[in-house]
């Protein structure tokens, strides 16, 4: 026994997903679906859509804002665990991805609580703090382009109420976070942004082993 977290071999990580994560049969298929495509790595992991739904029901979310939507996995698990009122904005550059995305969240029935800005990123968060949007989102997932990942925090934050949640994802990158000399910008850049959140008063942190890093930013009533 140790206090150190598992490495999960693959049987491990098999047994974590068959007993804990109940995968809605759409998100299945969707999986399924994705996985013919060549970027299909670019999706959550299954446990990793569990993960997701508990933090959007822990937090008692209704406004909630995702960054990297791809085929739709996140936005689905997410949209499932709101209630009816709940709505989530989501943000990417690609009508093919999110056409896949759409068509489940349809089928799902959580197509009308889902705002789908095809844009960059940036813009529609400048967007949304343009019509005043500050301190009103309940929870915010980003899973874009690495080297944006500081710009869309900055914004998020301002986004998010007080006690509101920011998950960030990917940032332990591979294990390329050990790099001590990084050749590719997306490391670099989610080298620096940990560091940065680290160092973050306004925050309360947890970064987690979870699939490829998964790190939990609380923005906190007083710093
Ligand atoms: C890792 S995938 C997201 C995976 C998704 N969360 C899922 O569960 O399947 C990253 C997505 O970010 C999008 N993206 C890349 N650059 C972007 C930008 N500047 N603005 C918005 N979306 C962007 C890509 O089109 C891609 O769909």
């Amino acid at each position: 026994m140790s206090n150190k977290t598992l490495g999960l071999s693959t049987e491990l990580h098999e047994y974590v997903v068959a007993m804990g994560a109940r995968e809605h049969p759409l998100l299945r298929r969707l999986r399924q679906e994705t996985a013919e495509l060549p970027q299909h790595n670019m999706q959550i992991a299954p446990e990793q859509g569990a993960f997701l739904a508990m933090l959007v029901e822990l937090t008692g979310a209704t406004r909630c804002i995702e960054v990297g939507t791809f085929t739709g996995y996140s936005a689905l698990a997410s949209a499932l665990a709101l209630p009816p009122e709940g709505r989530l904005v989501c943000c990417d550059v690609s009508e093919e991805w999110t056409s896949v995305a759409r068509r489940y969240w349809a089928e799902a029935g959580v197509e009308d609580k889902i705002d789908l800005r095809i844009a960059p990123a940036i813009e529609t968060l400048d967007a949304l703090l343009a019509d005043g949007a500050q301190a009103t989102y309940d929870y915010a997932f980003v899973d874009a382009d690495k080297s944006s990942y500081a710009d869309y925090y900055d914004r998020l934050l301002e986004l998010l109420r007080p006690g509101g949640l920011m998950v960030l994802d990917n940032t332990l990158w591979g294990g390329e976070v050990l790099d001590p000399d990084p050749q590719d910008k997306d490391t670099a850049a989610l080298q620096a942004l940990n560091q940065r959140l680290r160092d973050d008063s306004r925050i309360s942190l947890s970064l987690l082993p979870i699939a490829d890093g998964v790190t939990l930013a609380r923005k906190r009533a007083r710093t």
